[in-house]
């Protein structure tokens, strides 16, 4: 597994690291099996994914415990990333939405930066996942009612408290990175977490160039587009009635026809020649965007954690790359909303 440093911190991270949105389970992503989680996240460190990402939104709590569960007694192998600034038992900051537990009450979510949030959140993931120090704590979403200097202050006092190791954030844009990147001063802004794949390019002309000119990090989130770039997603297959990925505009029909129609004519092809996957493929193309440091995977099972750990070694030429590249450039999904 390639490693990389991430921006100008000291941290050290495989090209593809585990997201453990999915195990959370929730209303997103539905029913999850606590032991199959455990099982694919220790799978994926035995085969050299070294770090995983969570958050205290995903399942409310339950993937960081899940995480907890998987690290205990191998702290020591691997780099635990997690986030700030979500609350769901909180009502203070920015409505961001609703959502419904399975009983059907709903929950709101605030987007909440406010210092002593951010440092009793520290406090309770710390305890979730069961360990002393996160080694890349993230602002899960930029709040817009505290001023990012004031988040940014708590984020470096709890990393002066040796609490945390690295600080980053996620979902923010270039003007926000400055603001961060400011008022940190002497502290290195670690990494920016955007949502990017071959599906959703929109941060190749904004997040992106800023980074590669300030040496920052950049982890990118969705890189398989939840499962669609595999080619595990045809016409035919049906998600649990309302998951989160049924309402996204690239599963439509049409959409999931035309991704898999590139699949199978121009990456299958890149993806025989190296023995490799689909999936492994255009996880390759990810991680070699230059400036993207590594790609934020989601596994569900041991199986998958085995497969996307094997492109952490596969090395596309650059002509596969531009193939890829302009096919999927080429292609005009409908992504309207309904
Ligand atoms: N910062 C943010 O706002 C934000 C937002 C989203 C995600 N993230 C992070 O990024 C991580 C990854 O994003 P994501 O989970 O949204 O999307 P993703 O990585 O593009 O897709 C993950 C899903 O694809 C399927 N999959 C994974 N490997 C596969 C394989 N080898 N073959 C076939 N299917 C495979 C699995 O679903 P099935 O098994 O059900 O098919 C899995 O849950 C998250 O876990 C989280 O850590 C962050």
């Amino acid at each position: 597994m390639r490693q990389r440093t991430l921006g100008r911190s000291d941290l050290e991270l495989p090209v593809v690291i585990a997201g453990a949105w999915a195990i959370g389970g929730g209303p997103y992503w539905g029913e999850t099996d606590e032991d199959q989680a455990v099982d694919a996240l220790r799978v994926a460190m035995d085969h050299g994914i070294d770090a995983i990402d969570t958050a205290p939104i995903y399942g409310l709590g339950h993937s960081e415990r899940v995480v907890g569960k998987a690290i205990a007694g191998r702290r020591n192998e691997v780099k635990v990333l997690t986030k700030v600034g979500l609350r769901w038992d909180r009502e203070e900051g920015d409505l961001f939405f609703e959502n419904k537990n399975d009983d059907g009450s709903v929950f709101k979510i605030y987007r909440n930066g406010r210092p002593d949030s951010v440092k009793a959140e520290v406090d309770a993931s710390l305890e979730r996942l069961g360990i002393d120090c996160i080694d890349l704590l993230q602002v899960h979403w930029p709040d817009p009612t505290t001023p990012i200097a004031e988040t940014m202050g708590a984020l470096a006092d709890v990393r002066a408290a040796g609490k945390i190791r690295e600080i980053g954030v996620s979902n923010f844009t270039p003007d926000l990175l400055e603001q961060a990147q400011v008022a940190l001063g002497d502290v290195p802004l670690a990494s920016d977490q955007p949502k990017y794949s071959l599906v959703a390019r929109g941060m190749e002309t904004g997040v992106l160039p800023w980074a590669r000119e300030h040496h920052v990090g950049v982890l990118v989130y969705s890189p398989l587009e939840q499962g669609l770039l595999t080619g595990k997603v045809r016409g035919d297959r049906h998600f649990e009635e309302g998951s989160g990925r049924d309402r996204r505009p690239t599963f439509r029909p049409a959409n999931r026809d035309a991704v898999n129609r590139v699949l199978d004519t121009v990456v299958q092809p890149i993806a025989d020649a190296h023995g490799s996957t689909l999936a492994q493929t255009i996880i390759a193309w990810t991680v070699g965007v230059p400036g993207i440091t590594a790609a934020l995977v989601g596994v569900r099972t041991p199986e998958q954690a085995i497969e996307n750990a094997g492109a952490g070694d596969l090395l596309l030429t650059d002509e596969e790359f531009v193939e890829i590249d302009e096919a999927f450039e080429a292609l005009k999904l409908d992504l309207s909303a309904d």
